[in-house]
């Protein structure tokens, strides 16, 4: 199994779009399993997979997608 980790401190520098485009050609390209684990406080990844995520209900990085 391989972790590919995307961070960077600041905000706006495509770390979430990268994320999602990269699980997407894995899996559709590469025929990967992906499991995408979100540990950013915006949780903008979660709600991206799951738009009806309520925070308030449930804490970050409880929620795991495959795809
Ligand atoms: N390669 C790119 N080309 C054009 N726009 C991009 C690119 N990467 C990200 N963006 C845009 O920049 C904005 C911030 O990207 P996002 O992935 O949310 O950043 P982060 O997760 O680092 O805060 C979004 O509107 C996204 O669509
Ligand atoms: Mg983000």
């Amino acid at each position: 199994m391989r972790t590919i980790a995307i961070m960077n401190n600041k905000g706006g520098v495509g770390k979430t779009v990268t994320a999602i485009n990269l699980a997407d050609i894995l899996v559709h390209d590469y025929h990967k399993r992906v499991v995408l684990v979100d540990c950013d406080g915006q949780m903008n990844l979660t709600r991206f997979y799951q738009p009806e995520f309520d925070p308030e209900q449930r804490g970050g990085c409880q929620s795991f997608g495959q795809r």
